[in-house]
């Protein structure tokens, strides 16, 4: 072969083969940068020999022309769809009815895996080479969509045969869920609006939308991505399971989710999996509705077969829904911390997700009118995992005429000041920084968990303490008294004591946790960590200019134009230094300890060092949490002499253990 035939070869395995460990194991070898020489050489050699260029060549994803239609494609075999299951009795009513057609048969188990929210696509493998790829359609004919699915950096154009894999079939049909990642799709959201666009309402249409592309170079710049889950016709070799074939298509090039597909033994296993994937369902960066539950044994689902149009061997468990819909009762404003806006909506309460709903976020002015939304108006509602609970839209079929329209008010409802809005932005701002709602949500910001984590100084107490007028600003809260404290309701002298110990206690702190209750608009805790590792000091952050601030990773404009506008300001200067002389200071993470912040911890058995309560002391004091028994929200259990039940049920959750060195060492920091 000519020396640059074989070159062109080579650079096309090479670049499949970075392809799949960036694309499809999430898991890169080389840098971008690397890979982009690679790639550059391809094109030139292309480019200088055009006679060499095949269709599955990487650099061969978009170069078809725009179509008029796309043509339609009958299946080989049907695509089905899927029986749904709302409750664990419809899961274990699907059991009842597989143990009924399979008479005695005791040697199965079941697969579960996340179900996608996307739209269902086949892949289609001849030799080893992507030669069509259709939508479902109506399970029988789908449209061709072949440029387009081609341009999904995920989707294999050519299978890799692979040392210890099963051979690359003759024929083989993948099927799989093509979807858009949440942040891909509200950022192309914001890109359309921008442009007068319409939005696509949630990340479904969106993929859908971008697949159907008439244009295959538009799909191109969508960020589509692919889970393959089954397969139609496979000619050529057999598998047992379905987990083994899932291996194998993994070996081949394609993309699955494996770390979440699980072999369940029996039913209530597959039932914990499903409500332990509902549980964590926002924490994927993907829409899933439900779990997918499936036999495992691949002979078995052939005995199973089908229904009309839904496979016996095969269940959706579908999760709770996360809209509701519901009546807005009022429409009220709040004012934060750093003085913005809020307009909120009350509603009658309704279950979202296993929640009940009372409040929902309406953003800002412009998000109401955009949406159209009144006071009366019936609403849908969504929640989503942890995130505030917003109005989705207003359902206009169900106005009676009676719904008033809101607008924001000219003057801060709570002190009055004229309220001012910077250019640019939409939020509405009180400027008057000793407005009392702000000073309460920033008292209440500062002594929070984590920022100087101040315990027992909760709402009731802070409110008293503005309305008393014994605190107007943070530096405060260090020059109260005994005597201050019991003129409050619910304050007895030990309880004071507690308090003003408290208080005293978080004066020793980390610099992170500082800057981060400082509130500086758009400093969460992780960026606040990053100032603090980056700057060393207080001083040296106060003095860092927008440049400086630019150049540490992560740290955008938006965060360095606030950070240095709010150490320009003489009022937050001289805040700073009230803080800093009421006795504030700072130690390194290292000389304290670890940061066990977020971290919860259970004791069971005897410690030889300590107490049993000088050692919760020990954790509270590095931020971390202490309960009493053992659940999955445990992050490790410290076993001492004569564990109890703890140890058990720790282990049987597969929570991590520390005996009584291993948990010296994590409170010293040496661990991790
Ligand atoms: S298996 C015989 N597994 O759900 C049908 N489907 O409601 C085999 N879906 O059309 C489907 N994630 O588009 C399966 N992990 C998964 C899935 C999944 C999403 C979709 C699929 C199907 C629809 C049925």
């Amino acid at each position: 072969m000519d020396e640059i035939q074989k070159e062109i070869k080579e650079l096309r395995e090479k670049i499949r083969y970075h392809n799949y460990r960036y694309y499809v194991l999430d898991d890169p070898e080389i840098s971008d940068a690397e890979y982009d020489r690679l790639f550059r050489r391809l094109l030139e050699l292309e480019k200088a020999h055009p006679e060499w260029v095949t269709p599955d060549s990487p650099t061969q994803r978009v170069g078809a022309e725009p179509q008029r239609a796309f043509s339609q494609v009958r299946h080989r075999q049907p695509m089905l769809s899927l029986e749904n299951g709302f409750s664990d009795q419809d899961i274990r009513d699907f059991e009842i009815r597989i143990r009924r057609f399979l008479g005695g048969e005791t040697g199965f188990t079941y697969t579960v895996e996340p179900k996608m929210d996307g739209l269902a696509v086949e892949l289609v493998y001849e030799e080893g080479h992507l030669v069509a790829a259709s939508t479902r359609g109506d399970g029988i004919v789908g449209e061709d969509v072949t440029a387009n699915v081609k341009t999904i950096m995920s989707v294999p154009l050519v299978l890799t045969p692979n040392p210890g894999a099963p051979p690359v079939p003759e024929l083989l049909e993948v099927r799989g869920e093509v979807y858009m990642e949440i942040e891909a799709f509200h950022e192309l959201n914001r890109k359309n609006l921008s442009r007068n666009l319409p939005p696509f309402a949630n990340p479904r249409n969106a993929a859908a939308g971008s697949l159907r592309q008439l244009d295959p170079r538009v799909t191109a710049k969508r960020p589509l991505n692919m889970f393959c889950y089954g397969i139609g016709e496979l000619r050529g070799i057999r598998f047992q399971t379905h987990l083994e074939l899932m291996a194998a298509l993994q070996q081949w090039g394609l993309r699955v989710n494996r770390p979440y597909l699980r072999e369940c033994k029996d039913i209530e296993e597959v039932i914990d999996y499903c409500h332990e994937l509902e549980r964590v369902r926002s924490q994927f960066p993907f829409e899933i509705d439900g779990a997918v539950i499936k036999i495992n044994q691949l002979a078995l689902q052939a005995r199973l077969g089908e229904k009309s149009r839904t496979p016996r061997w095969a269940l959706a468990y579908k999760f709770k829904p996360t809209q509701e819909t519901t009546r807005i009762r009022k429409i009220v404003v709040q004012v934060g911390r750093t003085g913005a806006l809020t307009p909120v909506a009350q509603l009658d309460p309704v279950e979202v997700g296993g929640v009940t709903v009372r409040r929902a976020t309406l953003h800002n002015q412009e998000e109401i009118q955009k949406k159209d939304i009144r006071e009366g108006d019936t609403v849908i509602v969504q929640r989503a995992g942890d995130v505030i609970p917003e109005v989705v839209k207003v359902i206009a079929s169900k106005r009676t005429g009676k719904e008033r329209p809101f607008r924001m008010p000219t003057h801060c409802p709570v002190c009055g000041a004229a309220l001012e809005k910077t250019p640019g932005e939409v939020v509405l701002r009180c400027p008057n920084l000793a407005c009392p709602a702000q000073v309460r949500a920033s008292l209440r910001h500062f002594v929070s968990k984590g920022a100087m984590d101040i315990e027992g100084l909760g709402e009731k107490t802070v409110n008293q303490l503005i309305q008393r007028r014994k605190v107007k600003e943070p530096a405060d809260l260090y020059q109260l008294t005994m005597d201050d404290l019991l003129e409050l309701d619910g304050f007895a002298r030990k309880s004071a004591e507690n308090l003003l110990r408290a208080i005293r206690k978080s004066k020793v702190t980390t610099l992170a946790r500082f800057i981060y209750a400082l509130g500086i608009r758009h400093v969460g805790e992780h960026i606040a960590r990053r100032l603090a590792e980056v700057f060393g000091s207080l001083d040296r952050l106060m003095e860092a200019s927008e440049e400086d601030l630019i150049a540490v990773n992560e740290i955008g404009p938006h965060i360095a134009e606030s950070v240095s506008s709010y150490f320009e300001d003489e009022g937050n200067r001289r805040h700073v230094e009230r803080l800093l002389r009421a006795g504030i200071r700072f130690e390194d993470v290292a000389a304290r300890g670890a940061d066990l912040s977020g971290k919860t911890f259970v004791l069971t058995g005897t410690l030889k060092s300590m107490t049993r309560s000088e050692a919760k002391e020990r954790i509270l004091e590095r931020g971390g949490r202490v309960a009493s028994s053992v659940s999955r929200n445990t992050d490790y259990l410290v076993a001492g002499e004569s564990p109890g039940s703890k140890l058990q049920r720790a282990r049987e959750l597969g929570i991590p253990l520390l005996n009584e060195k291993a948990f010296l060492r994590l409170l010293e920091g040496k661990n991790g």
